[in-house]
């Protein structure tokens, strides 16, 4: 049975997550507000527009066009410094042998993620070629919980829906793959991910026989 596989990017794959979440929080700290990791649950998965709106939002602050337009290039520079320093040690663990393993099976596997980042970060980490398709912010028009960023992968793999396997670590990201009707799982806290249909903390828990599984169902 050949089913489709879509990654998220940040935080399922790469370890990058905490980067956006050091550069929002500088920012907020510009206008005095303190911005903690429990915040930053609801930025994952977001695009970076929608993730100042919900910032100024928390900081009830009233920030001009040109302010905003200002901060998203400020927030991307400095997102951007911690990129261009990453290497393959950013990779998640056991992500490489789940990658593999669904390669040597001839599964689909793609990417779908809302950042406008995907490509560069793929390439710095040498995975880029293990992905036959890639979904990206620069793709779509409705970010997560929107199920466009997958419905788009799927499509790049000639899949249907209900054969899609979508790994997310965000809210947002769990919700726009139930929206797609497609098999969500959760990488991460059980706690925050509920929604999904399977919660691993990480790759090192999610076995072969389980992906194996997965295919044959
Ligand atoms: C991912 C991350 C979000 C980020 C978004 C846009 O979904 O989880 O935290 O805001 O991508 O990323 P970008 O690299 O385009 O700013
Ligand atoms: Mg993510």
């Amino acid at each position: 049975m050949k089913k489709a596989f879509i990654f998220d990017l940040d935080g399922v794959i790469v370890d990058t997550a905490k980067f956006h979440y050091l550069a929002w929080r500088n920012l907020a700290k510009g206008i005095d507000f303190d911005f903690t990791e429990e915040q930053n649950e609801q930025f994952k998965g977001v695009s970076r527009v929608r993730s100042l709106e919900i910032l100024l939002d928390m900081a009830k602050y009233t920030a001009t066009q040109e302010q905003k337009e200002v901060w998203l290039v400020q927030k991307n520079e400095e997102y951007l410094k911690y990129i261009q320093k990453m290497d393959e040690s950013e990779i998640l663990p056991d992500v490489p042998r789940v990658l593999d393993y669904l390669i040597e099976n001839q599964q689909g596997i793609a990417l779908g993620s809302a950042s406008k980042n995907a490509r560069p970060i793929l390439e710095r980490v040498s995975l880029l070629d293990k992905f036959q398709a890639i979904v990206d912010g620069n793709d779509v028009t409705a970010a997560k919980p929107d199920p466009e960023v997958f419905v788009k992968g799927a499509q790049a793999l000639k899949t249907e829906a209900k054969d899609c396997i979508v790994f997310e670590d965000s809210i947002a990201g769990i919700q726009a793959a139930n929206a797609a009707g497609m098999i969500s799982i959760g990488i991460g806290d059980p706690t925050v991910l509920h929604e999904a249909f399977h919660v691993f903390t990480n790759f090192t828990e999610l076995s072969n026989d389980f992906l194996q599984e997965l295919i044959a169902s």
